[in-house]
């Protein structure tokens, strides 16, 4: 898979995702390898990889930063060496996320059940539709992240997107506010390896994995794995 995470809108989650993914992906049973482009200025995705370099000896997956057209140049020459390349777009409508739209086969569009993230989308589901004009493979899903853990609004942002947006696939379910990602976050770990183990959290990252097409098997290679070491 060759997955675009990206939104114009900032802070949504899109870094935070695209690494928990990233780290998932790499204990598929079948292996093949994974790897993680930074397309963001910022550089969170490479600063995970560095502090889970630093925790545990070794990222499990490969992270190159690249920017616009570079994203691009990876993707047509990393392909056959990857079982998997995750591209973490950046935000706002900038040029690495437009390459990463052009050369991916699927995109992950990160929401939060907020109204100024509700209202970005418009922006963000145009630019995939211009995107699948010449790159007619482009799957586009969109998922809740920073849900709330009660209440309506994850309800009614879900409404949204089912009803205005019926190109975006929604997965289910949301991914909720939780420390354990942000905590895991900051010391270079998925929430798969994260202790304590947040089952919830976990819950979700493996839904949000078999949303995106990733079989149940090699699923369950990654659930066993980390459930017998944990
Ligand atoms: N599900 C979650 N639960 C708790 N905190 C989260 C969750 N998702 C993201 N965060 C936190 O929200 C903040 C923004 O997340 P992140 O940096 O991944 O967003 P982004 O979309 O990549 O931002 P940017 O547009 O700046 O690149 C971070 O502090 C991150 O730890
Ligand atoms: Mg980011």
């Amino acid at each position: 898979m060759i997955l675009t995470v990206g939104n114009i809108k900032g802070g949504v989650g899109k870094s935070t995702l695209a690494c928990n993914i990233a780290v998932a992906l790499s204990f598929e049973g079948k292996g093949g390898g994974v790897l993680l482009i930074d397309g963001d200025k910022q550089g969170s995705a490479a600063d995970f990889t560095q502090s889970r370099t630093e925790a545990l000896g070794e990222a499990g997956f490969t992270c190159v930063r690249a920017q616009g057209k570079e994203v691009v140049n990876q993707v047509v020459t990393m392909r056959s060496k990857f079982a998997h390349i995750i591209i973490d777009a950046g935000g706002q409508d900038n040029p690495s996320l437009r390459a990463g739209l052009a050369v991916s086969d699927r995109v992950l569009v990160p929401v939060a059940p907020r109204s100024f993230e509700t209202w970005a989308l418009e922006g963000m589901a145009a630019l995939i539709e211009e995107a699948s004009i010449t790159n007619p493979k482009l799957e586009a899903f969109a998922v809740l992240n920073l849900a709330f853990p009660r209440g309506s609004d994850n309800a009614q942002t879900q409404e949204i997107i089912r009803e205005d947006y019926p190109g975006l696939r929604l997965i289910e379910p949301p991914v909720v506010q939780r420390k354990a990602f942000s905590d895991g976050a900051g010391q270079g770990l998925s929430v798969l390896e994260l202790k304590p183990r947040n089952p919830g959290a976990i819950g979700e990252l493996l839904g949000l994995l078999t949303g995106l097409g990733v079989k149940q098997n090699d699923m369950k290679v990654i659930y066993n794995d980390r459930t017998k070491k944990a």
